[in-house]
């Protein structure tokens, strides 16, 4: 059996998920990792070239000449790294930065729903400050919802419950560009509502395959209060998600996106990532992502059975039509330990207590996100910290293994939800 190296760009826990994935492939040769974690590191051989360092990872992929380079987290995808490491003669994982654009670019992917007749929210685009709170004072409808067209570290979406609210928010992105140059336009939408569905896909440009689906929890505290976060914790499948929904997705947002991107010129291959809210009038685009997501990676991928290598070549070499890819039954749960303090201010270098030499802990599988190891001890050096991840047949048993294992860990003021996949979320 031809085994291939694997060059892995990214350093959370869905860089750790995707890792112990590639791993259990027979197909699996050398594993590197970059920046990789404390965790990362017992797995594969982690470097310090940052993830979001296209020209530094073009240089390690000619020093390491790995036979596959995946680039998982948005900011590289959108940066061109994809196209960086094709040109320089590296096979990689993950879509050019001309089809990245769908989460670069809210004004992008919000006109190419439009234009193709894709579920979403109801907006207009701005470039002016003025006429965007104009807008909003005109249509008087709260909640309203801001987007920043770009890339904004999961934080240019904010909710606005009154005009006040508006004006802050359009002077703190577009005025005051909190989030850079991303703020030169904003979205402004219709606030919709309804259960949150993520549906990871993997996709050739021309074949989507869904990958089971799964329910992120982005607000800090228990009960969906505080500020949102990366994610603190998922559950898979998402019990709101029915067949029916499914299939819908599948006729009118899932291959319609595809087909839409194919035809603007921009086949995106790689992961498509479909943040959808399942409305009263039906499922809606809420956005893309054009990467797996974090945590959801972490609940998605342990119920692969399909060998990933298998797939990973499939969406480069556009065969994933002839693909069959299967799942398993089991349900599976994440519990993110996070640093007490984030999503803002938290602390780093403690160490983390409860884990064995590989970083792990008994009746789990734990992903590491924020994490650093030395002297054959792990310490916090993140925000979110570990994703402590069980499975099992039903989901309650998946979440009593999960949150038993989580009992084990300790780090001082670990904070952690105590309500994930809750029946009442
Ligand atoms: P995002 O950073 O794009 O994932 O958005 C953060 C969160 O804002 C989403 O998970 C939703 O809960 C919420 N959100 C975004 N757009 C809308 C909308 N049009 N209506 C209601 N909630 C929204
Ligand atoms: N969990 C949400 C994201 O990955 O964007």
């Amino acid at each position: 059996m031809e085994k291939i190296d694997i060059l892995v760009v990214g350093g959370g826990g869905r860089e750790h998920a995707i890792i112990r994935k590639l791993k259990e492939s027979p197909r699996c040769g050398k594993l590197y990792c970059t920046p990789g974690n404390g965790g990362i590191s017992r797995d594969a051989q982690c470097f310090d070239v940052a993830a979001t360092d296209v020209e530094g990872v073009v240089a390690l992929a000619r020093e390491l000449k790995p036979d596959l380079t995946f680039v998982a987290p948005d900011d590289p995808l959108v940066a061109g790294m994809v196209d960086a490491l094709e040109e320089a003669g590296f096979a990689a994982f993950g879509p050019r930065a001309n089809a990245a654009i769908l989460e670069g670019s809210k004004v992008f992917s919000k006109n190419l729903m439009k234009q193709y007749g894709i579920p979403t929210a109801g907006y207009e685009v701005f470039g002016n400050p003025a006429e965007a709170l104009a807008y909003i004072r005109k249509q008087d409808v709260y909640p309203a919802v801001i987007k920043a067209d770009g890339l904004a570290l999961g934080k240019g979406v904010v909710l606005c419950d009154t005009y006040a609210d508006a004006e802050k928010a359009i002077k703190d992105i577009m005025e005051d560009r909190v989030f850079g140059e991303s703020g030169s336009r904003v979205v402004v939408e219709e606030f919709l509502t309804g259960p949150e569905v993520s549906v990871l896909a993997f996709t050739d440009g021309k074949t989507v395959k869904p990958m089971v689906s799964s329910k992120d929890h982005k607000r800090a505290f228990d009960g969906d209060m505080g500020p949102n976060t990366g994610g603190m914790g998922t559950i898979s499948p998402n019990p709101h998600y029915s067949q029916a929904d499914a299939d819908y997705c599948m006729e009118h947002i899932f291959q319609p996106t595809i087909n839409a991107m194919r035809q603007e010129g921009r086949p995106f291959k790689g992961c498509l990532y479909f943040g959808l809210m399942l409305t009263p009038k039906g499922p809606k685009v809420i956005e893309y992502n054009c990467r797996f997501g974090d945590p959801e990676t972490q609940v998605v991928l342990p119920r692969l059975k399909t060998d990933l290598i298998d797939i990973l070549e499939a969406v480069r070499e556009e065969r994933l039509e002839e693909l069959e890819i299967e799942w398993s039954d089991d349900a599976c749960a994440c519990v993110v330990m996070a640093s007490g303090g984030y999503p803002a201010a938290y602390k780093k270098g403690l160490e983390i207590r409860g884990l064995n030499a590989e970083g792990q802990v008994y009746g789990a599988t734990v992903y590491h996100a924020g994490t650093k190891y030395e002297k054959n001890r792990f310490y916090t050096n993140g925000g979110r910290v570990l994703g402590v991840t069980a499975t099992s047949d039903t989901l309650e048993d998946a979440l009593a293994k999960a949150y038993e294992a989580v009992s084990r860990i300790d780090f001082h003021n670990a904070h952690y939800r105590k309500d994930i996949g809750a029946v009442s979320l």
